[in-house]
């Protein structure tokens, strides 16, 4: 069964009020758009954002798992919330090996931003060593296993190759459709059949030019979008492949 697809930006730390009117214009491009559309902005823009694009899915890009406390410099998901996101990313390879977030880590971030009623996307993925090594799905599906939250309501999880992200390097789609098929055997294992009502994203070097291939490969639901979110002219082809 084909899912409704997912188009999300990834703004990472780029954005400030200068640059709302991108965010204004994807989001009335996203109004007749066929896939649901929404952008995960800087915690500095949410609200703003929100404000430039009423009606729109705005997200954030982290959450900490805790809902409030001594975290200096952190954002919880009921603060995200209360400036009006309705999603956030968790997860993403960037906070892995940056801050050093754990399987456990992320799968903690996930259960505060469900409970907090925001839809989740969850990152996972390889790096190039592991790919070369011929072990990326065992790799990618052991994380996954590890990440998952209890429940998959409003959850969708995006593979991003991290050798992918920001290279223009994208895998061949022969092997996107190897592992997005063994990303839904893994969430038909966790969760039955409401397995198959997850959305799972592409991520990594998506552009207008290679959209409708990567979204024409099996159980690929969607895309997570970085350098190619931040201006409507290069997201807008990317939205309109996506059907
Ligand atoms: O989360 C999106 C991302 O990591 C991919 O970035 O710039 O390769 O589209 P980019």
């Amino acid at each position: 069964m084909a899912l409704k697809k997912l188009v999300a930006g990834n703004w990472k730390m780029h954005g400030t009020g200068a640059d709302l009117a991108e965010v204004t214009s994807i989001s009335l491009a996203a109004e007749t758009a066929a896939c649901d559309v929404a952008l995960c902005l800087p915690a500095t823009l949410v609200e703003r954002g929100v404000r430039a694009a009423p009606g729109f899915a705005i997200g954030g890009q982290d959450c900490h798992a805790a809902d409030k406390g001594a975290h200096t410099g952190d954002i919880s998901a009921a603060m995200l919330k209360d400036a009006g996101a309705t999603l956030t990313i968790v997860g993403h390879s960037e906070r892995r090996e940056a801050h050093g977030e754990t399987d456990a880590d992320v799968r903690a971030k996930a259960e505060a931003a469900l409970a907090a009623g925001l839809q989740v996307i969850l990152c996972i993925g390889e790096s190039l060593e592991i790919r070369e090594a011929g072990q990326a799905v065992n790799v990618v599906s052991a994380q996954v296993d590890a990440s998952l939250p209890a429940s998959s309501e409003n959850l969708a999880i995006a593979y991003e190759p991290i050798w992918a992200i920001g290279t223009g390097k994208i895998p061949s789609m022969d092997d996107i459709a190897e592992m997005h098929g063994a990303l839904r055997q893994r969430l038909v294992a966790a969760y039955g059949d409401a397995g198959n009502l997850v959305r799972i994203l592409y991520g990594g070097s998506v552009k207008g030019s290679n959209a409708a291939e990567i979204f024409a490969v099996p159980n690929v639901d969607g895309a997570l979008v970085g350098g190619a979110s931040l201006k409507a002219a290069d997201f807008l082809p990317i939205i309109a492949a996506a059907h």
